[in-house]
């Protein structure tokens, strides 16, 4: 592999009118545990080592607050930290130590298309569980963008990612043996499109949307798999209105990987996915994968 100066995809924060019905549904029904609550912030963790996947702040309406990535080193931080100040992004927080409760040093950046990412370093972790039927860890942000190109750019050379694959509508990057951490979604307007979570195989895809269904979500999407990546999905709407999925087996990737184009990535007719059983993605899926901006009034 090519060395990386972002090694991981490690948490969002997301606002959500409603905190305290949003925590309880990501800690009753996605499968998460409460870490720890610090100055209106709720923070969920998954099974793996991550001290935390998600963080909730409460808002005005949903949101997607920041995105959050773990880097190489402290020498990493800094020279990323120049790379995203010369690439005309907006200063949030210089680098200094993180006031989460999951500590190290971190710095925060809005870029140009408006998503808030934070760079942390040295952050806490936990001995990691595989739990059957919850997430691990996170898999990977969609990212809606009125201008891919520019923004995958953005990704590969001030950030260091690779570009993995590009179908008509999206583009795939990564920065780790997972074929993508993030994905930028063709769309009419900056945003979140939705937030992926890492179940530990198929049959944990398969039980955890069971969960849901007896919950009262329905699959918004799925269950199917995807082409580039060939990750197994399930798409729902949270309560909140923000597109979650739960996914597994994530193609992983090394340096032989040889990028398709969309010419390649054409699917037949009728089919969105490679197995061909999902029903069509669902009007509230596809309306709430359009609906949730970037939360543009985070400073801190
Ligand atoms: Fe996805």
């Amino acid at each position: 592999m090519p060395d990386f100066p972002v090694v991981a995809l490690r948490s969002v924060e997301v606002t959500t009118p409603r905190l305290g019905a949003s925590a309880e549904f990501y800690a009753k029904v996605w499968g998460l545990d409460i870490a720890a609550e610090a100055e209106g912030t709720v923070f969920l963790a998954a099974t793996g080592a991550d001290f935390h996947v998600v963080e909730l702040t409460q808002g005005e309406r949903s949101a997607l607050g920041k995105v959050t990535f773990r880097v190489r080193s402290r020498d990493d931080l800094d020279r990323l930290f120049a790379c995203a100040s010369d690439s005309g992004c907006e200063i949030i927080t210089p680098p200094g130590p993180s006031p989460a409760p999951s500590g190290g040093a971190h710095f925060v950046i809005r870029e140009p298309q408006g998503c808030c990412m934070e760079f942390v370093h040295g952050d806490r972790t936990k001995t990691a569980r595989i739990v059957a039927d919850r997430p691990e860890r996170l898999a990977h942000v969609n990212i809606n963008s009125a201008d891919i190109e520019k923004l995958s750019a953005f990704y590969q050379q001030a950030l260091g990612f690779r570009l993995t694959d590009r179908s008509k509508l999206m583009a795939f990057l990564c920065c780790n043996s997972d074929h993508h951490a993030v994905v930028l979604a063709e769309a009419p307007v900056n945003g979140l499109n939705h937030i992926a979570f890492l179940m530990p195989n198929l049959e944990s895809v398969m039980r955890g949307s069971g969960r849901m269904v007896d919950h009262g979500f329905p699959i918004g999407w799925g269950v199917g798999r995807h082409g580039p990546g060939d990750n197994v999905f399930a798409y729902f709407v949270d309560p909140a209105g923000i597109v979650i999925e739960y996914t597994a087996e994530v193609l992983e990737v090394d340096d032989s990987y040889r990028p398709k184009g969309p010419a390649e990535w054409v699917w037949p007719p009728g089919r969105t996915d490679q197995w061909g059983i999902a029903p069509p993605k669902s009007e509230a899926c596809k309306t709430a994968q359009l609906a949730v901006p970037f939360d543009a009034d985070r400073r801190a």
